[in-house]
Order: C-alpha cells, then sequence, then structure tokens
C-alpha cells in the first residue's frame, strides 16, 4: 500500500493544472451553498484527474454521506455508510489520502458495494486533513496506477475546498434553522387568522340575536335589559379583540396593507379628541396642540384613529386622576411626528426595548385591558404608512409615544415650482 503522510509536492503539477486550481479558488470564493461548492469540486476534480467518475462525500458523525457525484455511470450517490468500513472513513479517519490500483485487491474497501459499479482503481483524498470534513473520490473504469500528479492535484483541490465546505455547511444549518423558525411563525400566524375569522361568525349570531331580542325584552323589568346589555358590552369586545387578533396575524405575517389617502393634520388629530369624554370621566384632562402650519398627510384615517384609541386609551388607563394626556404635533420638511404624552405610572427602563414586541414584551393582565396587542398592531399600522414609532418613558413621571407619518407630497415639480416662486414673491 502506497501512503501519502507527507506534504504532496506541488511541482507534480503542470502549469495548465495549477490555471485550473486557480479558477477554481476564485470561483469558490463567491460560492454560498455546500451544493454549488461540491457541483464545482466534482467538475474540476473530473477535468484535473481524467478520471471517470468522482464522489463528494461528507463525514456525519460516525457515517459517511457520498452526498454528490459525476460519472460514466452511477455510484452511490445519497447512501450512507459507517465510516468504519469504506474507503473515504478510512480517508478521513487516517487524514491521508488511499490510492489503490486493484480494488478487488485491498481489504480496506467493501468489495459487495463496488461489485455494481464500473469502479477497478482509485484515489481518496480527505477534505480538511488536520480533522478532516469529508472525501473527495476519483475512480477509472480501466485498472490503473494513479500517479502522483492525480493525488496532488486532487489534494490540492480539496484543500481548497475545505474552507467553503465548513462555510457551506454553516450556512445550511443557519439557512434550515430560519426557515424552521420562518415555518413556526407563518403556522402560528395561520391559525391565529383561522380561529379569529371562525370566531366571527358565531359572534354575529350573538350580536344579532341581541338586537333582536332587545325590543321583545323593553316591556321587561329592569334586570333583564341589565343582563342584554351585558349581553351586548361583551359581544362588542370580543368583536374588538377579534379584529386585534385578525390585525396582528396579518402584521406577523407580512401581509397587512393601508389605503392612504390625503388628510389635513388637524383633521387628524382631532380624531384623539373622540376619547376626551373617557379621559374626563376618570378625572384626566385631555389637551390637543395643533401646529401652527397646517398640512396634508398621507394616511388612512381609520387606522390612524385605530392607533390614537390605543395610545390614547392606554394613557387613560396607566394616568391616575387629575393626570393630563396631550396630543400635539410638529411639522418636518417631509414628515409629521405626532406624539401622545402622559403623566402617569411611566414604565419600566428593562421593557421599554420590547414594548412594541408582543412576543418578547413580559406578560403583564391588567383587569379590564386587552390582550395586549394594541402597541405591536400600532407599530404594524405606522411602519405600512412608511413611519416609525418611538416611546420614551420615565417611572412615576409619564411616557411619550411619538410616531411619524409621510407628507402629502406636492401634486408636481412645476405646481411647486410656482409655489417656491410665488413665496419668493412675497417674500420681497
Ligand atoms: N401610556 C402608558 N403608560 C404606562 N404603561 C403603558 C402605557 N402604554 C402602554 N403601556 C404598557 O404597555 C403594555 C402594552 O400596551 P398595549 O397597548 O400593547 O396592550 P394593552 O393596552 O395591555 O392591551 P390592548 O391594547 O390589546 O387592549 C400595557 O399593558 C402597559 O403595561
Ligand atoms: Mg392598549
Amino acid at each position: 500500500m502506497r501512503r501519502f503522510q507527507e506534504r504532496l509536492p506541488l511541482e507534480a503539477l503542470t502549469f495548465d493544472d495549477t490555471v485550473v486550481l486557480l479558477d477554481v479558488v476564485r470561483e469558490l470564493a463567491h460560492l454560498r451553498t455546500l451544493e454549488d461548492v461540491m457541483a464545482l469540486v466534482r467538475r474540476a476534480a473530473r477535468q484535473l484527474s481524467g478520471a471517470d467518475g468522482v464522489t463528494f462525500v461528507l463525514r456525519e458523525g460516525d457515517l459517511v454521506h457520498y452526498a454528490d457525484e459525476e460519472a460514466i455511470a452511477p455510484l452511490w450517490k445519497g447512501c450512507r455508510f459507517p465510516i468504519h468500513s469504506c474507503i473515504s472513513g478510512w480517508a478521513i479517519l487516517n487524514r491521508e489520502p488511499a490510492v489503490i490500483e486493484d480494488i478487488y485487491a485491498d481489504e480496506r474497501i467493501p468489495h459487495d458495494v463496488y461489485r455494481a459499479t464500473f469502479v477497478k482503481s482509485l484515489v481518496m483524498v480527505p477534505v480538511r486533513r488536520a480533522d478532516p470534513v469529508g472525501a473527495i473520490g476519483a475512480y477509472w473504469a480501466e485498472r490503473r496506477v494513479p500517479g502522483l500528479r492525480e493525488v496532488s492535484l486532487l489534494q490540492a483541490l480539496a484543500d481548497s475546498a475545505a474552507v467553503a465546505v465548513e462555510n457551506g455547511r454553516l450556512y445550511e444549518a443557519e439557512r434550515s434553522a430560519r426557515r424552521a423558525a420562518e415555518a413556526e411563525t407563518r403556522l402560528r400566524g395561520e391559525l391565529l387568522a383561522m380561529v379569529s375569522h371562525d370566531l366571527r361568525n358565531p359572534l354575529g349570531v350573538i350580536a344579532m340575536t341581541t338586537s333582536l331580542l332587545a325590543p321583545l325584552l323593553a316591556p321587561l323589568n329592569g334586570r333583564a335589559r341589565h343582563h342584554l346589555d351585558t349581553l351586548n358590552r361583551s359581544a362588542l369586545r370580543m368583536e374588538r379583540l377579534i379584529h386585534d387578533l385578525l390585525d396582528f396575524a396579518a402584521i406577523e405575517a407580512g401581509g397587512f396593507r393601508v389605503s392612504r389617502v390625503p388628510l389635513a393634520l388637524s383633521r387628524l388629530m382631532e380624531q384623539a379628541s373622540e376619547l376626551g369624554p373617557l379621559a374626563r370621566e376618570r378625572g384626566i384632562g385631555l389637551e390637543l396642540r395643533l401646529p401652527e402650519r397646517d398640512v396634508d398627510v398621507r394616511c388612512d384615517p381609520d387606522r390612524i384613529h385605530q392607533v390614537f384609541s390605543n395610545l390614547v386609551g392606554n394613557a387613560v388607563r396607566f394616568t391616575p386622576a387629575g393626570g393630563l394626556i396631550t396630543v400635539m404635533a410638529e411639522v418636518h420638511d417631509d414628515r409629521v411626528e405626532l406624539s401622545v404624552a402622559d403623566t402617569g405610572a411611566g414604565i419600566a427602563p428593562e421593557v421599554l426595548p420590547v414594548l412594541f414586541d408582543r412576543v418578547q414584551r413580559p406578560t403583564t393582565r391588567i383587569p379590564g385591558s386587552g390582550v395586549g396587542l394594541g402597541l405591536s398592531i400600532a407599530r404594524g399600522i405606522i411602519e405600512a404608512h412608511g413611519g416609525a414609532v418611538r416611546v420614551r418613558s420615565q417611572v412615576g413621571l409619564g411616557t411619550t409615544f411619538t410616531f411619524t407619518l409621510p407628507m402629502e407630497e406636492r401634486a408636481s415639480g412645476l405646481d411647486s415650482l410656482v409655489a417656491a416662486t410665488g413665496d419668493a414673491m412675497e417674500a420681497d
């Protein structure tokens, strides 16, 4: 048995071999997937060695996986063998090339596995000699003595491919972990959407039946009407929760859309004052500070109303009587910044970084509150508008939520030119 334990002499390579190898090295630098790396290496291995077949073998613990091949007739692509009972395993475990002129005269070869193939002679080199991650095999249909050139070439190729193989494996592991996480998120979203959707029908029946019952129960005593009111309120609350769940599922799945129209900032802000009575009922003031210059913003008014309802609703819940909630706006060149500030309890600093993320935020259920989806939905709505939301808070002093909305663009370049000229003339 010839052994090649030392570094193989590169002098055995011709100029053409070196050019092909250099090309391979250059291409390897651009490949990310293991599949691409193996395809490049098997092609180059066959071209360089002139072999009738080439295999790419990966170590998987105590097994070797014949992951890829290119040959005149099928070899073992996709098969796995115990590492101790095949020649690729031998090259991996001994960290040196195996060179076999007559495979049937070598007891390291599992002869039965080879009988169905064309192979008579072979060379097997380990990939990453210090701690092999696999091996490259070259096979010939005619019995021959593989020379130093072939062995050196294959080993040089395997050495060049080692880092790319490792990177490819890491890339694949990372990709499959990401795919699994995405599949889980998608499944959760689908389940959420399905359940929320299916809950809507029976809820619709409850709401409709209570409205039919109302006139029938009208002549009855106060208690019956009280029960009916409770039923109505619960149905409404459930309806809101289901809408929130559906919105949340759509945001998570990336399928949330808004339909934007131009709207005056002052009108948009007035939506927030609808919650004034709720605040006053609890002894809290609600102040609206409109900007000096009114501008048009592009937004989905119903969705922004939903954002205000949650932000002001939260502020009312976390502000004690005697406190103040201020809704204000700042107009910038390309955007407006809207804020809802309160003088309430504030939010603990460790919660702030994950406040908008329902999945990461610690669960705190307060009686009378929703499921805690409000801020995640608000962020989804604002981001769907091309804006962003942020929060500042100090425990005991209060909280300010600020979100941006893009400004309505001027109709055309000409319009803005006319407007700009007009402004300049006035300024004179
Ligand atoms: N203005 C605020 N002051 C103090 N804490 C707040 C304020 N706004 C939000 N929070 C905290 O953030 C949590 C999440 O708010 P979010 O609006 O997402 O959920 P929720 O109001 O509990 O339920 P939902 O909005 O679904 O009805 C609140 O439960 C509260 O702990
Ligand atoms: Mg809320």
